[in-house]
């Protein structure tokens, strides 16, 4: 079987420990799109790992992991990963990691850009080069892995683009210039030791499928920060929604057996932008302390807030995910009252679509659904059953709500705290 895991709300959603649980059935992870704005946590023997390029399936021996052509790398980061990754054990040569030889990178002028001027402010970016680099992909100006690693070229390419960059850096942020040759001498190295693990992943992914090998891929972020499908501007550059797994890896739609959606079982987002559900009061202090929500990249505490079922609703109907994973459903222990927005409402009127204009979601209020909650603890739980009655109710009405099936639910971040309740 071939499974796409996709982020259904603001990004952070637990993608990494999914990833991380289902990589033993599969042969092969795949990370799909994005760049290090990503970060995925998986705790394995009591052992926390963020990844923030490397497929979260690297830590299962015996996997194949690759990192698409929609991928845009930073090839330092990408080496440093690679390097604390090995030191904890995990296994990385050329034969069980791959990376596209048609994926971006990111140099330090993307980095520079994405620092300079308001607009990362306004947006709240992670300040990783990924708009910029992504800008450059669509310029039709970006350096690809296999020209990278190729000197003479990346050398050729290199000059090219760092005037541009220069111009802008220097003429309109007020900023330094990056030395071409000093960009040069750090990243041919990089690209020296990267060169082995450059391929058509493509094409290894697809023989792979042809083996009848079952691969698993990863998204990153989430569909609401898809540059088309999510609160734009307040978005990130690539498709995080289940188009971007095909375009990110070329692997067909038609290959994708099953996709599935990952939720927090309340809504959190990192950086700015629209948020209707979001409290800020001291039970939003409570999700993001018990919750430990603070950005796996950045460091930054996330806003916290209610379940948005129309933002849920919404990301079934742009993926058609065959089930949801519910995460972090241990933080919702010990709240009196539970809330589930199930539509908006705007000068009186009922909303039950999410709006693409963010000026018109701005101005939108929830409307709520309450519902008891539960007191126990729930995190030692392993059985659907088992499960607090409220709790269980609490999953039906989400199920209701998007029409769409519960197949995991997450009662904490390691790997053991996961209840499989039935098809994916
Ligand atoms: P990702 O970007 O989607 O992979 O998610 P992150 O790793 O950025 O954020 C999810 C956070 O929640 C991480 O700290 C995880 O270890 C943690 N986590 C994942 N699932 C659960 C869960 O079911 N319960 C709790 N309490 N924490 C979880
Ligand atoms: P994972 O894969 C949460 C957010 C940033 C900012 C916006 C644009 O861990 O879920 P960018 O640097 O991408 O140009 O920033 O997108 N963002 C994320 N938020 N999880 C992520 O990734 C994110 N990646 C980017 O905070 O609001
Ligand atoms: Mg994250």
């Amino acid at each position: 079987m071939n499974l796409a895991v996709v982020g259904a709300q603001w990004g952070d959603e637990g993608k990494g420990k999914i990833i991380d649980y289902l990589t033993e059935k599969f042969d092969v992870v795949v990370r799909t799109q994005g760049g290090n704005n990503a970060g995925h946590t998986i705790v394995v023997d009591n052992e926390e790992t963020i990844l923030h390029i490397i497929p979260s399936g690297i830590l299962n021996n015996n996997k194949i992991c690759v990192v698409g052509n929609g991928v845009v790398i930073d090839p330092k980061v990408l080496l440093e990963e690679m390097d604390a990754l090995k030191k904890k054990g995990a296994k990385i040569t050329k034969n069980n990691f791959k990376i596209s030889d048609r994926a971006h990178v990111i140099l330090p002028y993307h980095v520079a850009l994405d620092g300079a001027g308001d607009k990362s402010e306004k947006i709240g970016t992670t300040k990783r080069g990924i708009g910029p680099a992504y800008m450059d992909k669509y310029e039709r100006e970006g350096i690809r892995m296999h020209e990278f690693v190729d000197k003479d070229v990346f050398r050729k390419k290199l000059d090219e683009s760092i005037v541009k960059k220069n111009f802008l850096l220097k003429n309109f942020y007020n900023d330094n210039e990056i030395s071409a040759d000093e960009v040069f001498d750090e990243y041919s190295k990089y690209a020296e030791i990267l060169k082995e693990f450059v391929a058509d992943t493509s094409f290894i992914i697809n023989k792979s499928i042809d083996e009848k090998k079952s691969v698993l891929f990863e998204g990153a972020q989430g569909v609401m920060l898809d540059i088309d499908h999510g609160t734009y501007p307040f978005v990130t550059s690539s498709n995080p929604s289940l188009g971007g797994v095909c375009t990110g890896t070329g692997v067909s739609p038609l290959r994708l057996n099953k996709a599935v959606g990952i939720l927090k079982a309340y809504t959190t987002r990192v950086g700015s932008g629209p948020f209707p559900t979001e409290l800020e009061d001291e039970i939003g202090e409570k999700l993001m302390k018990i919750g430990n929500e603070y950005g796996a990249t950045t460091g930054r505490p996330r806003r916290c807030g209610w379940h948005d079922a129309v933002v849920s609703r919404y990301s079934a109907r742009i993926n058609s995910f065959t089930s949801f994973v519910i995460t972090k459903l241990d933080v919702l222990s010990g709240i009196k009252e539970l809330k589930i927005c199930t539509a908006y409402e705007k000068n009186g009127k009922r909303i039950e679509e999410f709006p693409s204009d963010i000026n018109v979601l701005e101005s939108c209020t929830p409307v709520y659904e309450t519902f008891d909650g539960w007191e126990e603890d729930i995190s030692g739980i392993t059985k659907f059953d088992d499960l607090p009655e409220n709790a269980k109710k609490y999953l039906k009405k989400l199920e209701e709500l998007t029409s769409t099936k519960i197949s995991i639910v997450s009662v904490g971040p390691k790997r053991e705290q996961t209840i499989f309740v039935g098809e994916l």
